[in-house]
Parts: C-alpha cells; sequence; structure tokens
C-alpha cells in the first residue's frame, strides 16, 4: 500500500503510528468530550521530536523531510483530530513562517523552543470581520519610535490562548490592503496583549481556538518578520505549505474513519453473517479506499515538491480541497456503515465526522481554494 514510499519513510510511519496508538489515541475521546488541551500529549509529543519535524538539528528540529511531517500529521490525525490540528498548527503556521523569514537572532530565540516544543506556536491572520479577505485586516501596526504599537484582534486562532510565539498580520497602511500589512512577532506575556475567549467547537475540541486583542501593545522594532509591508505575501506562501498539513489530517482522519468501519463491519452480524460479508457494505469500504488513496497520492505529492523547494500555491491548494472534502465522504460513509451505532459516541466515528469538518473550512475554505487553484490556471 505505501509502496511509493523509502524504507526511512515506512518505518517513520510504523514508529509515528506506534506512539499515536499508544500515547495519543488513549485520550482521544476524552479530550473530544471534555474540549480540554492536553498538556501531557503536547509533552510527549514534543519527547518524541514531532513538534519540530522538518527543522534542521541545528535549530532543534528532527531533520526530517516535509514528507515525513506530513506522515506524522496524518497518523496523529487517524486515531485524535485535536492532536493531529494542534500539531500541524505549531509547526506549518506558528514555526515554519520564523524559519523561512526569521532572521538569525529570531531564529535562535523563538525557532529553536519551537522546534523542540518547549514553546507552542500560533498564527494570528484571521480578524472577527476578515477570514476569507484576509487583504481586509483591521489590526494595525505604527512605528513610535523603536517600538511598534498594535491594535485589533485575531480570532479563531488554533493554540491562540495557549502560544508562547504568535506571529501575526498588521496593516501599516490599510488604503493599500494587501500591499499594506507586515507580519511581526509577539510573545506570551507583552503587556497590552491578550487572549479572549476560547471557541466551544463542533469538532477538534480538543484543540484551543482563541481569539487574541492587542490594545496598545508594543512590542520591539526588531519583531517584524521579514519586510516591512511583506506580511500578506508571507502569510500566503505560509498557507500554501499549511494547507498540506490540513490535506494530511484528512487523510489521517479518513483512513481512521476506514480501519473503525472495516473492524466493524468484521464483528457485527446481519442474518447470521458478517457485515464484510454484502456487497453493499464492500462497496462502501472500496469506495473508502479509493478516494483515501487518490488523496494520499495529491499530498505526499504537494509534501515531496516542497521538500524540492518548488511553488506548491496549486498543489498544496489541490491536496487540501480534496482530501477534506474526501475526509467528510468518508466518515460519512463509515457512519452508513456503524448504522445507529455510528451515531453515538461508543465508536469514534462521529467525532471523526465533526472533525473533518473543520477542515473545509480552517486555512481557507474549500470555496477559496477553488479560487486558488482557478486563479493558477486561468491567471487572476
Ligand atoms: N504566495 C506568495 N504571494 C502571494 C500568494 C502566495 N501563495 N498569494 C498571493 N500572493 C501575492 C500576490 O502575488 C499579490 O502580490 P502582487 O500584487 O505584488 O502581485 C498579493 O499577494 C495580493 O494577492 P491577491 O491580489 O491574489 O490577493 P487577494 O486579496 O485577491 O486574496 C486570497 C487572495 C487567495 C483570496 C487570499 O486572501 C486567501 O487565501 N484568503 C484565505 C485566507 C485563509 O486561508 N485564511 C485561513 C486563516 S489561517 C487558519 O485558519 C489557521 C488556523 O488556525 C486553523
Amino acid at each position: 500500500m505505501f509502496a511509493e514510499l523509502s524504507e526511512e519513510h515506512i518505518k517513520y510511519r510504523e514508529k509515528v503510528r506506534k506512539f499515536a496508538e499508544d500515547v495519543v489515541a488513549p485520550k482521544a475521546a476524552e479530550i473530544d468530550e471534555s474540549g480540554e488541551f492536553s498538556w501531557d500529549t503536547f509533552k510527549k509529543m514534543a519527547e518524541f521530536g514531532l513538534l519540530g519535524v522538518p527543522f534542521p538539528k541545528e535549530y532543534g528540529g528532527a531533520g526530517l523531510d516535509d514528507l515525513s511531517y506530513a506522515i506524522a500529521v496524518e497518523e496523529i490525525s487517524r486515531v485524535c483530530g485535536s492532536t493531529g490540528v494542534t500539531l500541524a498548527a505549531h509547526v506549518s503556521l506558528g514555526t515554519y513562517p520564523i524559519y523561512d523569514y526569521g532572521t538569525e537572532e529570531q531564529k535562535r530565540r523563538y525557532l529553536i523552543p519551537l522546534a523542540k516544543g518547549e514553546h507552542i506556536g500560533s498564527f494570528g491572520l484571521t480578524e472577527p470581520n476578515t477570514g476569507s479577505d484576509a487583504a481586509a485586516t483591521e489590526t494595525t501596526a505604527k512605528l513610535v519610535g523603536d517600538k511598534w504599537v498594535i491594535n485589533g484582534t485575531k480570532r479563531f486562532i488554533t493554540s491562540g490562548a495557549i502560544a508562547d510565539t504568535i506571529v501575526f498580520t498588521a496593516s501599516q497602511d490599510r488604503s493599500k490592503g494587501a500591499h499594506g500589512i507586515s507580519a511581526f512577532i509577539v510573545e506570551k506575556g507583552t503587556p497590552g496583549f491578550s487572549s479572549g475567549k476560547d471557541e466551544n467547537k463542533l469538532g477538534l475540541r480538543g484543540s484551543v481556538t482563541s481569539e487574541l486583542v492587542f490594545e496598545d501593545c508594543t512590542i520591539p522594532k526588531e519583531n517584524l518578520l521579514g519586510k516591512e509591508y511583506e506580511g500578506f505575501k508571507i502569510f500566503m506562501h505560509t498557507l500554501d505549505s499549511g494547507r498540506i498539513s490540513i490535506g494530511a489530517m484528512g487523510l489521517g482522519i479518513a483512513q481512521g474513519a476506514l480501519d473503525a468501519s472495516i473492524k466493524y463491519a468484521k464483528e457485527r452480524t446481519h442474518s447470521g453473517k458478517p457485515l464484510l460479508k454484502y456487497q453493499l457494505i464492500q462497496k462502501l469500504i472500496a469506495d473508502m479506499a479509493t478516494e483515501i488513496e487518490a488523496a494520499r497520492h495529491l499530498v505526499y505529492h504537494a509534501a515531496r515538491l516542497k521538500g524540492m523547494g518548488k511553488n506548491i500555491t496549486k498543489e498544496g491548494a489541490i491536496a487540501k480541497l480534496y482530501a477534506s472534502e474526501m475526509a467528510m465522504r468518508v466518515s460519512t460513509k463509515a457512519i452508513q456503515i456503524h448504522g445507529s451505532h455510528g451515531l453515538t459516541k461508543e465508536y469514534p466515528v462521529e467525532r471523526f465526522l465533526r472533525d473533518a469538518k473543520l477542515l473545509e473550512i480552517g486555512e481557507g475554505t474549500s470555496e477559496i481554494q477553488r479560487i486558488v487553484i482557478a486563479r493558477q490556471i486561468l491567471g487572476k
């Protein structure tokens, strides 16, 4: 099944799967039910080296490639979407932009503890009034003396309230739209920076989703990330890769739903025969497996291209779009196979369905992915 992977990637998958089953899976239903973040799981992911998979060892990372990272997100999400999104948001969104755009000093100060998992990273783009239209950022940044003064609110920020380091966008000149936006780094505890309410969500309930508030928050001049007025591009480039990790989450959730369905269909009997013996059930399973395999090729292809340093705007969006919509279809079929049992919390498949829904929204809705793909093919 994984014939296209190297021996190292196959071994890495086995290692992460064992970690996911031993450490992450036992808490998945509990954190979904309580809506509580598991600090213990985060700490164990850090010890395992998951929180810095694609970053060089000299910066505290595991020194592996982007495909290994996609496999890690897939395997964690196969048992727990909440833990999968915590990992994906930390690595792809909170840490990657510092690796890609940070100065050497910023890398030493922020990247190393993030990649080691000593700190949690987060990415503040979305605002109460601007989600899909990211260029309409209302948060402002003004340079006063040698400090940036930030005002505004971010919303729906994964790990926002628990993060130590947050990269975020703010506009220096709102009349310039996307070209007026710069990117910055803020540390937890900075005066004028606080977190507001934590969202009570449909799915991914064991992950934290917060409001972030800047009220005359002052940060040092050197906390600009990249160049002035380049923040929109930095964030779009970051999302190109982040979308691969959302695709990997879709892959993992769908695989988890398929595995649970096969187990159920082997054990459950109908008129004296296991469900698996019925061709209509076999059709559902064949369709689920086919779609998962197609998504796996798209996600791994995009991850490989990223590792080669290619532009992946189109491939990242395609991988995310297909894998997230596929995860919805597959988890719906998984509930169908389970019948009434699938609607209860005795089985994981209703959780997979709720968790999959976020994937069609976070890091750009399916509608935004279609716009991005069409623009890549047709031009703007
Ligand atoms: N890489 C680099 N530069 C890019 C880029 C990319 N992928 N995409 C656009 N740009 C550049 C453009 O080239 C353009 O620059 P020039 O004018 O110099 O050529 C500039 O950025 C502006 O681009 P557009 O004119 O295309 O911008 P737009 O306003 O039309 O918007 C959009 C484009 C695709 C709709 C964009 O706004 C978008 O992706 N929106 C969705 C935002 C999103 O995904 N939000 C998710 C939030 S994060 C999240 O959910 C995380 C979480 O915690 C779960």
